[in-house]
């Protein structure tokens, strides 16, 4: 059982420490870019009316995401502990049930995201000899059967070879490279995409204005659901790399370069998608799942460019492999600190115990499409906007002194109070109305699957 004193974890062993600000920065835009930006945000602004939803989604990552962003990081840095600990911390008692939620949803989701970077892994492979014709017959081959769950399994251990290293030699270390080269892998398929014969129509669909959208309710909910998602709030994933850090830092400022990062890497993978999918004539392959648009309508734009689609191909599937890698290793640490401060498991130990553990639990969503997309929308939808939702009442309302915590290490207090704000008024009632259009899509599958 996890039990833990108030005082200080049961290892003697001091806390481990990032090395440099830009350091812990790149982790937490690391944990933040993911499949999440470069292709759920594409595909929801294809879907809800372009332009009107990245200005929704700008707008809710400014009034939800950065004020859930800035609380995980307060609460994780002023316990100094994993999750579950750290809001006994400051919540008392009765908060470790929802250090535990953070737990299993960490489990949950990174049981899935396993699947789902395995392919990317694969494709990114695949298309060194080209795209082939037929798209769907080789996702079909890739997501099924004993395929999809070797390259699972070579996702996890991946991410368990980076989380081993620990904080400062593993996690840190691979993030300040892979995130810099991300962006500028970003920049260049952006710039490619821009010579593409008819790419204006993708940037006419994808930067045009339509107002209706914007205030539709059905379109806000998904924008701040998405705003949400993308900075992997609502399971400590932000908290615990928060823990790592000294009392020095400036909390506000890093949130801001956390969540502005974040954004900009989902704009900029908007300006690639759009343009490569109308230049090809494949918008109305677009509609129906977003894993079939990712990887059947994508691929297929990308066997049309002939010889350069395929080095751009591989570049695309890579930069999601890499997103989606140093998103997994921030999930692998909330369970790994989990059970180091809790249990006084060694890191080693923790490591590969755990992925271990979360692997086999990701074999079923490997071998059957059906459930991982159950678990996608329960972890990934439910849990994760519940957690953020309870996180932002204990910081708002429960917790004694949340600007002091928050703001040590700041100049001034100024916008802590607006912080606090937001996080007592506005946060709770539009994650609340996110959690009940999670929870009638939730139930709507779940009834689908059960005729089917
Ligand atoms: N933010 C990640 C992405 O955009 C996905 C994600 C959601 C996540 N919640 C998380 C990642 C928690 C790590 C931890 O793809």
């Amino acid at each position: 059982m996890f039990r833990l004193e108030r005082e200080g974890p049961l290892s003697a062993a001091p806390r481990e420490r990032w090395n440099s600000r830009a350091g812990f920065v790149m982790a937490a835009v690391g944990s933040a870019v993911g499949l999440g930006n470069m292709w759920r945000f594409s595909y929801l602004a294809a879907e809800h009316g372009g332009a009107a939803f990245v200005v929704l989604y700008l707008g809710f990552t400014l009034i939800v995401g950065l004020p859930v962003l800035l609380a995980e990081f307060a609460v994780g840095r002023g316990a100094g502990r994993s999750p579950i600990p750290a809001l006994e911390h400051f919540g008392g008692a009765r908060w470790r049930w929802l250090g535990w939620l953070f737990v299993v949803t960490g489990f949950l989701i990174l049981a899935y995201y396993g699947v789902i970077a395995g392919w990317t892994l694969r494709y990114a492979l695949a298309g060194l000899g080209g795209f082939g014709a037929n798209p769907g017959e080789f996702f079909a081959e890739v997501s099924t059967g004993g395929a999809a769950v070797a390259w699972q399994l070579g996702f996890m251990a991946l991410t368990a070879c980076v989380v081993v290293g620990g904080i400062s030699k593993g996690i840190e270390r691979v993030a300040v490279i892979l995130m810099p080269a991300l962006f500028v892998l970003l920049v260049f398929l952006a710039l490619y995409a821009a010579t593409l014969e008819g790419s204006s129509l993708g940037y006419r669909q994808y930067l045009n204005m339509n107002f209706a959208e914007i205030f539709d309710r059905e379109v806000m909910v998904q924008a701040a659901g998405q705003a949400f998602f993308s900075l992997s709030l609502g399971m400590g994933a932000m908290l615990t790399f928060a823990s790592y850090l000294d009392r020095g830092h400036d909390l506000k400022s890093e949130s801001v370069i956390v969540a502005a990062s974040d954004f900009g890497v989902a704009f900029l993978a908007g300006l690639v998608v759009f343009p490569l999918i109308f230049a090809f004539g494949l918008q109305a392959d677009v509609s129906g799942s977003t894993v079939g648009a990712l990887f059947i309508t994508l691929p297929r734009a990308f066997a049309e460019m002939g010889a350069a689609g395929s080095v751009v191909g591989v570049l695309f599937f890579l930069g999601l492999a890499v997103g989606a890698l140093t998103s997994a290793v921030s999930l692998l640490e909330v369970v790994v600190s989990s059970a180091i401060d809790g249990l006084g498991w060694s890191r080693v130990r923790a490591t590969f115990v755990l992925a271990a553990v979360t692997a086999a639990l990701g074999i079923p969503a490997a071998l059957d499409l059906d459930w991982l997309g159950l678990m996608d929308q329960v972890a990934g939808n439910l849990f994760l906007v519940f957690g953020g939702l309870l996180l932002s009442l204990l910081v708002g309302w429960r917790m004694a002194d949340p600007i002091g915590v928050a703001s040590e290490g700041a100049n001034s207090t100024a916008w802590f109070a607006a912080w606090r704000w937001l996080l007592r008024f506005v946060v709770p009632i539009i994650l609340v109305l996110v959690l009940l259009g999670s929870l009638s899509a939730t139930l709507e599958l779940v009834a689908t699957m059960g005729v089917g």
